[in-house]
């Protein structure tokens, strides 16, 4: 007989109807990969704050044939709500497979050179929000012993550049957040998915110079929620930017400062 207790296997949720939060639903990229969940029968918990934008979301999704979809109106800015609208969130769905966070804002560079309060509220959206309700959604899926937290950073975060290094700073403190969160919860069972899209074609993006150019939201959906099932650590999307971004990691600091970038 050995003499070592038998490990239980993971469970498998690629194949069964998940039940999944969705942080920032109204998000181009999110209500893309939103929509693939929908066709495979997901229940769904949407939280955004504009909420005409919201209930039409809602409403497409369960056309798509979502199990379920239940939505809350929430700024997320407010970090002392999220408890309360996370234990809503499991209530509604009677549980939790996957949390999906696309809250985020671009921002203005200039401005946020001149004025810190801009600055800070950039840093506050894309990083203080996404801690906040990554702390108690991993602690929950840490004692029910399994769960994926899927999170939208960006490769902007892996090297400052004078045109958005204050957006770029948040998604780097995001990105290293991310990397302690996996190495403290991945043998609780509990999956993190850190996510850096390159340019995709959203609100966020529209009106850029060659935006024309940047990446198809459903493509980049269909490759983040492929990643889920898989449980996939990081994904570079379109993977394009796997290569460019070792490129860009490797030009030497005296070199890069140099750069009009
Ligand atoms: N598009 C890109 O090129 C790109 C590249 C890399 C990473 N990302 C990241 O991907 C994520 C999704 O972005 P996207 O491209 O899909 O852009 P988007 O359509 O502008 O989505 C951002 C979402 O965040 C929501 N949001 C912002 N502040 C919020 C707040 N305080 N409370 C509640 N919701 C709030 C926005 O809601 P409202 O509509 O109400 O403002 C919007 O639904 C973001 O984290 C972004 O940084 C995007």
């Amino acid at each position: 007989m050995p003499d070592t207790e038998p490990t239980l296997p993971r469970r498998d949720l690629t194949h069964t109807p998940r039940k999944i939060i969705i942080f920032g639903a109204t998000s181009g990229i999110a209500e893309a990969t939103a929509r693939i969940w929908a066709r495979e029968g997901a229940s769904l918990f949407l939280v955004a704050r504009n909420s005409d934008r919201l209930a039409a979301v809602a409403a497409d999704l369960k056309v798509r044939g979502a199990a379920l979809v239940d939505t809350a109106v929430a700024n997320l800015d407010n970090v002392e709500e999220h408890p309360v609208l996370c234990a809503r969130a499991v209530e509604a769905l009677n549980g939790l497979d996957v949390a999906y966070l696309a809250v985020g804002i671009l921002g203005d560079q200039p401005t946020a050179e001149q004025d810190t309060n801009h600055a800070l509220q950039i840093l506050h959206t894309n990083y203080t929000v996404p801690v906040s309700l990554l702390t108690w959604l991993a602690n929950f899926m840490v004692k029910q012993g399994h769960g994926t937290l899927a999170v939208l950073s960006s490769v902007a975060g892996e090297r400052g550049r004078k045109s958005n290094y204050v957006y770029g700073s948040s998604k780097a403190g995001l990105t290293a957040f991310l990397g302690g969160l996996r190495n403290r919860v991945d043998r609780e069972g509990v999956h993190v998915l850190t996510v850096k899209p390159g340019p995709v074609k959203t609100s966020m993006t529209a009106g850029m110079k060659g935006s024309e150019k940047f990446a198809d939201p459903d493509k980049v959906a269909a490759e983040i929620a492929k990643a889920v099932d898989k449980r996939t650590d990081t994904l570079y999307t379109p993977v394009i930017w796997a290569p460019i971004m070792a490129i860009i990691r490797a030009v030497p600091e005296r070199i890069f400062k140099g750069l009009n970038l």
